[in-house]
């Protein structure tokens, strides 16, 4: 019995997994079984990087999901609509989906994986995550038996690239980013790579899979790596650290979970610290498994196309072999959440932090922020003055472990001190 695949899309990620299916020796002997049904695409005429036959390709999409025929959906249309009404639909018809897209997993995956549930089919997302990097079905199996404590990714391959290429270069963001967007590296319009909302999308999805709940995405605390400077990656090289956007999830209550992404001073030694360029890496540690870190090309059609195919691959298996029609969902390939999981707000967390002061150079300085930050309970771990700018002298204060609403008291007042001109850097430290 062959499996049909009805594919929406066949941009880079959808060539990808066509050309992955067409050339099928040395790979599992399953995806024998793979009949490429019917391929969905805006254009019929434009030219592809793959050869299909006339009749499969159509410009309906919504035929495809209603079509009786196909057994699969691949949806790698990506965007939130109508790519959400597409999957319900699929869904709605008996049939199984993959998906990379992480925009409509992580804003409709309860309703998605609800429905899914209700029609007992499954919703597959390996590549949604990290490109080419096996993580989601690690979590959902291998790792599910640790108590996870934190999982902590860089996961855009955009601003990865664009800090590695600051920090290697001395470069601005802004003429990295030009750069990035002339070699392909970024997109035309780059705002939800630059501004943290990809990363953001992606580490809901882990925290869901790792903390067993779902992640209301809008409870992320989201910052991207416009404001992070020259001048502060060179102060970070010298304190002893790399700035990376880090997506962060962590348990910091029984109750409660931290889920973030924030530009990060990284220390040197720290196994995410020497990510560079385009790959990206997820550091998971657990209980009583300890550190464990997947890395590898988070972009890209081979890579890309991986994910997709071992999803097909899972879904055969089951459609071949064990699935009765009436058979209740694998609790360990489907979704099984039902409820929330509890989001603290940023000003709860404890972190350490580097802040970057622009003041008249005159006596006393460096004592008031130091007595201010301590009559909010702010530690200090050091204070250097090295440079100048414009005459204005150059603070760098990193904090102690500390709570984040008690440093933003602290630098509220800072601020309407007679002697600071301004506050150009507050950062994170891992
Ligand atoms: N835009 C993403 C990145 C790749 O830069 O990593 C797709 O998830």
């Amino acid at each position: 019995m062959g499996i049909k695949l009805g594919i929406l899309g066949l941009g880079t990620v959808g060539t990808g997994t066509v050309q992955l299916l067409q050339d099928h020796v040395g790979r599992h002997p399953l995806l024998q079984l793979v009949e490429i049904y019917r391929v969905g695409v805006k254009s019929i005429d434009k030219p592809r990087g793959v050869t299909l036959p006339k009749e499969v390709m159509t410009t309906d999409l919504e035929a495809i999901v209603n079509d009786p025929e196909v057994d699969i959906i691949v949806e790698l249309i990506g965007g939130l609509e109508p790519a959400r009404e597409l999957i319900l639909k699929a869904i709605q018809n008996g049939k199984h989906v993959v998906t990379a897209n992480k925009a409509v997993i992580s804003r409709f995956g309860t309703e998605i994986f609800t429905t899914a549930n209700q029609n007992r089919v499954y919703v597959m997302l390996e590549a949604s995550v990290g490109g080419g990097i096996p993580v989601i079905q690690p979590l959902k199996q291998s790792l599910s038996v640790n108590r996870i404590h934190t999982v902590t990714g860089i996961v855009n391959g955009t601003t990865n690239y664009i800090l590695t290429r600051m920090q290697t270069e001395g470069s601005s963001f802004e003429s990295v980013l030009a750069d990035a967007q002339r070699l392909g590296y970024a997109e035309a319009d780059p705002t939800a790579d630059v501004d943290g909302a990809d990363a953001a999308d992606k580490i809901s999805i882990l925290a869901s899979l790792a903390f067993g709940g779902r992640i209301n995405r809008e409870e992320v605390n989201c910052e991207g790596i416009r404001q992070v400077s020259k001048t502060d990656i060179t102060y970070a090289d010298k304190l002893g650290f790399v700035i990376k956007l880090l997506a962060i999830a962590e348990k910091i209550s029984s109750s409660f979970l931290s889920v973030r992404v924030h530009p990060t001073l990284v220390p040197k030694a720290h196994p995410l610290a020497n990510i560079n360029g385009v790959y990206n890496a997820i550091l998971v540690e657990g209980d009583p498994l300890g550190q464990v870190m997947f890395f590898g090309p988070g972009a890209g059609a081979g890579a890309t196309a991986s994910a997709v195919s071992s999803d097909i691959l899972n879904l055969i298996a089951r459609l071949q072999y064990q699935q009765a029609d009436d058979a209740p969902i694998d609790p360990l390939l489907g979704c099984s959440h039902q409820d929330y999981c509890q989001i603290a707000p940023i000003s709860q967390l404890t972190t350490r932090f580097y802040a970057r002061f622009l003041t008249k150079d005159q006596p006393g300085v460096i004592g008031k922020l130091g007595t201010c930050f301590g009559e909010y309970g702010v530690s200090l771990e050091s204070v250097v003055q090295t440079g100048f700018q414009d005459e204005l002298a150059e603070i760098v204060v990193v904090t102690h472990d500390v709570k984040e609403g008690d440093v933003k008291q602290a630098l509220e007042e800072i601020r309407t001190f007679e002697a600071i001109d301004s506050i150009p850097s507050l950062l994170r430290v891992l």
